[in-house]
């Protein structure tokens, strides 16, 4: 049992929850730099400091989303919860994001722990019960709760708020808060309806939070979570119903709960417990400390969407039930757009993770940087192709893998591979060597204040040090007049090579796995063939088949990586040698790959696709115009003309000056098309001219007709052309 207070200095295990995303869809880069990037570099990192770690994680498989998904496939929630639960868990495994377990709702385990958990509540006293009007659907016959009901958020007025929470400003509310409800299954305006629900009197917890929240983690909680907490507390706390009338979820425990299920968002987070027990059950462990003991550090990942749940309903939650410990700290993140657009499930506007995986196989390391160094840890972010290729290109290639490649070539040439050993230092070796000592404590102080922005281009200036070093050092000019000097350099430079090896492996873990195996400081090749059962690694076989030799203290009984990495870490804020001279290095290998423009490319024009397909789906048609007489369409004389000059009409950005022959004349027009083409391109194209419109004077030119144009899917202008070669310049349109 706990007192829930503060956990206390002394830590003694992390229990590290991530967001348990809805299987109504896959997971996108959205999901994974706003929650799973961020939690496995924070979870990676504390087990290589030899942190007692668990890092949990599992499927959402109620609420009213997957039944929407279900019922917009035709099947059944289930058929949906299965397809996605496999491809969300698959695409991690493969993404290297190391949940030490990842469960489901829908599992035994989850629901007699959810149902427990309210019980006690309910035991205990601590719900209103209480029958009110709600909204309805006779059509559908069907209550509206959550996402099932649409309307104008009270507080910022998105027409498209759903019923529980607005995703324009955050704002949780209850569905009959909504102005101008509208059913998501009909359209239809709904009724009142009267029916029981279970509610958790939030009021009542209002002044807790405040003191536990607001006054206690002032300074270690992320300015964008305080600032949210706090004005929900202004705003003041209503109850809150955690049951609902639907027929997909954990059904309601007690008496008169007959038909009804429990709110997705009062079952989710106590999925973290279930997964933890699932865990413990598994493994031979005791699942209480992690959730019982004040020793126990607590931190959920979410996403900016979530704080209100993890915030302030999951802690009231814990509170009333009493024997739980608190969350130490909730770094949500904000959102990550894409291409400049809000990503979005439903419009399929996102870098789907099974996807990326499938177009890059090898590149998981080049998504989780690209998406951490561009973390949307303060603000919304953007993700670009572009700025992916850069990170790629410019950072990944051109800083790291370069560093690595440098010196691994050089020591191939000049030592066959061995390691050299060092002569006396030079103040710029010794700063080096300095510096590198330093870097663990810089990077791991970014990590525990949730800052992996920060901590990922720490990473990279490490990389950047080594290759300054080797430019001022020059071995490449010094190996023919002092080869011991170049021998120092070499030594110096690989230290930092190893020290890259380990000091990367929160943040690209392929990566430093196939570092280690290039500098040949990795386990036998059964423990090898042990991780890689675990994990994708690039195959070299020589490389595999040699002995862990390198790394200092007890080598030979070093199992996986993380023991091994572990004292390296260390042993480099104990400024130990991490690659000993006489050590084999293995043979140069690219650590990684330019993306070329075509593959950056391919990936714009899926999005393109996605674009023009949103487009036409939601295209309304635009309404008939009033009935004209035929004597009235014979009055236009329209016909078919070509375009023989086309110049741009000075300052201004739409407007290009065309010579048009239309059979009878060449004659000028002053048309409206410039971002939609640019003059070279048009010069020769058939166009459809209504020729009789009355002059007009366009900035000082007189034109004398209107080239005739419609819309594309993507909002660009498409020429009325002739479809055959035969109709003359003239040729009348009738
Ligand atoms: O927003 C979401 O995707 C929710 N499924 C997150 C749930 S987090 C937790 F509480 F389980
Ligand atoms: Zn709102």
């Amino acid at each position: 049992m706990t007192d829930q207070k503060a956990p206390s200095q002394n830590i003694k295990r992390y229990t590290i929850t991530a967001a348990l995303p809805y299987t109504n869809g896959p997971v996108h880069i959205g999901h994974l730099a706003g929650v799973y990037v961020p939690a496995d570099i924070y979870a990676r990192y504390l087990r290589l400091t030899d942190k007692d770690v668990l890092f949990v994680c599992g499927s959402d498989e109620h609420g009213v989303p997957i039944t929407i998904r279900a019922k917009k496939e035709g099947v059944t929630p289930q058929e949906i919860v299965d397809k996605y639960h496999a491809i969300i868990k698959k695409s991690f495994e493969d993404f290297g994001i190391t949940f030490d377990n990842y469960s489901r709702t829908s599992a035994k385990i989850h629901h007699e722990t959810a149902t427990e958990f309210f019980k006690k509540l309910y035991d205990d006293g601590k719900f209103i019960e209480e029958t009110s009007a709600q909204l309805y659907d006779a059509e559908a016959k069907q209550f509206l709760a959550d996402r099932f009901v649409i309307g104008t958020c009270p507080k910022c007025g998105n027409e498209e708020s759903y019923g529980d929470q607005c995703e324009n400003c955050g704002t949780s509310h209850n569905a009959t808060d909504l102005i101008n409800p509208k059913s998501a299954i009909t359209g239809n305006k709904p009724s009142l309806k009267e029916t029981k629900h279970w509610y958790l009197p939030l009021e009542q917890y209002e002044k807790w939070l405040r003191e536990w929240i607001v006054e206690g983690h002032k300074s270690d909680w992320k300015t964008n979570v305080l600032g949210q907490v706090k004005s929900w507390l202004d705003d003041g706390l209503r109850p809150r119903a955690v049951t609902r009338d639907l027929d997909w979820g954990i059904p309601v425990p007690v008496k008169g709960g007959e038909g009804k299920v429990l709110y997705v968002w009062f079952d989710a987070p106590i999925g973290y417990i279930s997964s933890t027990k699932e865990w413990a059950a598994q493994n031979g462990k005791d699942w209480e400390p992690y959730w019982k003991s004040n020793d126990t550090k607590l931190v959920h990942f979410i996403g900016k969407d979530n704080i209100v749940f993890h915030c302030i309903i999951f802690p009231a939650m814990l509170k009333a039930e009493g024997s739980y410990i608190l969350p130490d700290n909730v770094p949500a993140n904000e959102f990550l757009n894409l291409e400049g657009n809000k990503i979005s499930t439903s419009k399929n506007w996102a870098v789907w993770l099974h996807e990326y995986l499938e177009d890059f196989p090898d590149k998981q390391d080049v998504l989780r940087y690209a998406l951490t160094a561009n973390a949307p840890e303060t603000k919304d972010n953007d993700f670009t192709w572009k700025d992916f290729q850069a990170r790629n290109n410019n950072e990944l290639v051109a800083i790291f893998g370069n560093f690595i490649n440098r010196v691994v070539v050089l020591t191939n040439k000049y030592y066959d591979g061995i390691v050299p050993k060092h002569y006396n230092f030079t103040e710029g070796d010794a700063q080096a060597l300095e510096q590198l000592q330093q870097f663990p404590a810089v990077i791991g102080k970014s990590i525990e204040r949730y800052r992996f922005r920060e901590a990922s281009q720490e990473l990279m200036n490490l990389a950047r040090l080594g290759n300054k070093y080797l430019a001022d050092a020059e071995p490449w000019k010094l190996i023919k007049t002092d080869a011991a000097r170049v021998e120092t350099i070499m030594y110096v430079a690989l230290q930092i090579a190893a020290g890259l090896a380990v000091l990367s492996e929160p943040f690209l873990p392929f990566t430093s796995q196939k570092l280690k195996k290039l500098l040949n400081v990795i386990p036998t090749e059964a423990q090898s063939a042990d991780e890689e059962s675990q994990k994708p690694v690039v195959q070299n076989d020589e490389i595999a088949t040699s002995r862990l030799v390198g790394i200092r203290n007890d080598q030979s009984k070093c199992n996986v990586t993380s023991s091994a990495v572990e004292r390296s870490w260390r042993s480099i804020l104990e400024n130990t040698e991490l690659l000993n001279p006489g050590h084999q290095i293995g043979k140069p290998v690219l650590l990684f790959d330019k993306i070329e423009d075509a593959d950056v490319q391919k990936q714009l024009d899926k999005l393109a696709a996605t674009k023009k397909a949103n487009k036409v789906e939601n295209q309304i048609a635009v309404p008939q115009k009033e009935m004209v007489s035929f004597e009235d369409f014979t009055k236009l004389d329209i016909r078919i003309g070509t375009i023989l000059e086309a110049e741009k009409v000075a300052k201004t950005k739409k407007l290009l000056k065309l010579k048009v022959d239309v059979g009878m004349d060449v004659r000028t027009i002053v048309s409206g098309i410039a971002e939609s083409f640019s003059a070279a391109d048009i010069i020769g194209k058939r166009v459809t001219v209504l020729v009789n419109l009355a002059p007009r004077n366009i900035k000082g030119i007189e034109s004398q007709g209107m080239i005739l144009m419609t819309d594309t899917s993507d909002g660009k202008l498409a020429f009325i052309e002739p479809e055959n070669d035969d109709v003359v310049n003239g040729g009348q349109v009738s």
